[in-house]
């Protein structure tokens, strides 16, 4: 399986002369060729123009045609025009060469620096590692991130999907797990850049290297300026370079994908120029095995783990759609992102109660963090079940035990935002790590009430709960009476609503809302 397929350019000669073949048409990024000597296989690599243009074979019409899909943009390219079979697939390069490296779908390097020497040539096109090969560890993955740690512990060698719409923080929270777990995990990098913004892979690119980890780091991009049959194979030469630190040089890799919706989407857009009868939505009637060949292929073997983070954008805020149902069963953990939660500025917007995570069960975190997750979320809940009474009849009208829930959960909430190292240039507040103690400690002290007297605002974009008491006193007596708390409570709830009709139709993010929001006049909720 772990064969190598030889470099192209040696085989170039050979092909050229002996499977020569002619484009017969062009239809966008569809290209149909006839060839008279030997009929490419699926998946067969072939260059027109010079190698300027790249196809890939798809489909064989008939005994002398087959239709393949541009990996290059087609322009210039016409009917009667000679195409050369490289006689193989599509390859990535792999080897100690690729590190701190940045390449595109076809293993060139786009760091503006020489092409790698010490490589070998891998096709992009393998197998998942058998069932029998599989390994499962169940280890905890601590991120340092307070919300994620507690609610949403990620597995070593699993699968973890940040599920949002646009702008609501997908690529933030992504950056800041680099950033906090790059450093101390002794494994291997890869950062894959699929159809999203070309200047965020520059801007990545820089901040790795003034972190100084781009040694371990290799990082491949097709974005959303590439045609989308790179943008569906980008993926596997990613793959395929973690499959060989996982298999050859035995190392945990750590991969990273922003973002995997433009998988499936490129996918759609293939499917669609190849004319296939799509399915629901639009999606193509293959989105389930196209995924399912990527997702497999990320899985732990003896040799190695190979842990994925992935951004999933969500169309329309809507967690039904197929794209997001299909990539939901693939992973262990999903840490949904809220829109509501981002624009009451409450950072990362990890939904608490909808993010979940295969882990977060006693056997492996432990009785203690289970238990309190599960109060935590039971907090949370009531305090979501009250919403809709404190709309209606107020705050006043709760029981005291009901207050104190509000009191609980509002104050969970600021306590699970967390200042960022990624946004520190634009909030100017300084980034923080929190170990898991600290974190289920904070928690466990707020819902114990101890921070009942400190205003809510104390424990917004903290690090450890410590902090809390540092920079602000508890409330004095008479700032206790101060009217406004039922005020907050509901323009928050207002805020929430107004903003979710707001979210559906609105696809651009909102630029750089500031994190310092109504939690400022957000008052004290504890009993008079
Ligand atoms: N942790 C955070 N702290 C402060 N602001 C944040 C945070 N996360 C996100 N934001 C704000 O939200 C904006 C959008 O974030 P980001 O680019 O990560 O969204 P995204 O989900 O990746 O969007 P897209 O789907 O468009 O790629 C950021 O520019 C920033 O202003
Ligand atoms: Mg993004």
């Amino acid at each position: 399986m772990t064969t190598s397929i030889p470099q192209i350019t040696k085989l170039e000669n050979k092909t050229r002369l002996s499977n020569p073949g002619t484009v017969v048409s062009v239809r966008g990024s569809v290209v149909d060729i006839r060839f008279d000597a030997h009929l490419p296989s699926i998946y067969s690599l072939l260059y027109a123009k010079d190698r300027e243009i790249a196809i890939e074979v798809l489909a064989q019409l008939d005994a002398h045609r087959v239709r393949g899909i541009a990996l290059t943009p087609t322009q210039g390219l016409a009917r009667g025009m000679a195409v050369e079979d490289t006689g193989g697939p599509l390859n990535a390069p792999v080897g100690k060469g690729i590190l701190s490296r940045m390449f595109d779908v076809f293993g060139n390097a786009i760091d503006r620096q020489a092409a790698p020497t010490d490589v070998q040539w891998r096709t992009v096109h393998r197998a998942p590692p058998a069932l029998a090969r599989r390994s499962t560890k169940s280890e905890i993955f601590e991120t340092g991130i307070k919300v994620i740690d507690v609610l949403v512990p990620l597995e070593r060698g699993g699968k973890a999907g940040l599920f949002g719409g646009a702008g609501v923080g997908k690529t933030v929270l992504l950056t800041e797990m680099i950033h906090n777990m790059i450093g101390h995990q002794e494994g291997i990098s890869i950062f894959c850049g699929i159809g999203e913004r070309c200047r965020e892979g520059e801007e990545l690119y820089r901040d790795m290297k003034e972190a100084g980890v781009l040694p371990n780091m290799v990082m491949v991009f097709g974005q959303m300026n590439e045609p989308p049959g790179s943008r569906f194979r980008v993926g596997l030469a990613a793959l395929t370079m973690a499959e060989y630190f996982r298999d050859d040089e035995h190392r945990d890799v750590l991969l990273l994908i922003d973002n995997i919706f433009r998988f499936i989407q490129a996918g759609m857009e293939v499917s669609g120029l190849m004319g296939q009868m799509p399915s629901r939505l639009g999606y193509q009637p293959t989105m389930g095995t196209e995924l399912s060949r990527l997702e497999e292929r990320i899985a732990n073997t003896d040799a190695g783990a190979i842990t994925s983070i992935q951004a999933v954008y969500v169309p329309a805020d809507d967690l039904t759609d197929p794209a997001a149902v299909h990539t939901f069963s693939h992973l262990s953990a999903s840490i949904v992102l809220s829109r509501k939660r981002a624009s009451e500025g409450l950072y990362p917007s990890v939904d608490l109660l909808q993010s979940n995570s295969k882990m977060a069960t006693p056997g492996i975190v432990g009785e203690r963090h289970y238990l309190l997750a599960q109060e935590i979320r039971r907090t949370l809940a009531q305090y979501e079940d009250l919403k809709d009474v404190i709309a209606m009849l107020g705050l006043e009208q709760l029981s005291p035990d009901d207050r104190k829930v509000v009191a609980r959960a509002r104050r969970l909430e600021r306590f699970l935002t967390q200042p960022f190292f990624a946004t520190e240039q634009f909030s100017g507040i300084k980034g923080k790590l929190v170990s898991l103690k600290d974190s289920l400690d904070g928690c466990e002290r707020i819902l114990r009430d101890e921070f009942k007297d400190y205003p809510e605002s104390a424990l917004y974009m903290i690090g450890p709960i410590d902090e809390a008491k540092k920079e602000t006193p508890p409330n004095k007596p008479e700032a206790r009476t101060e009217p406004g708390t039922e005020s907050a409570v509901k323009a928050d709830l207002k805020s929430a609503g107004g903003s979710k009709s707001k979210a559906s139709s609105e696809s651009q993010p909102k630029p750089e809302p500031k994190p310092k929001p109504e939690v400022e006049h957000a008052v004290d909720t504890h009993e008079p």
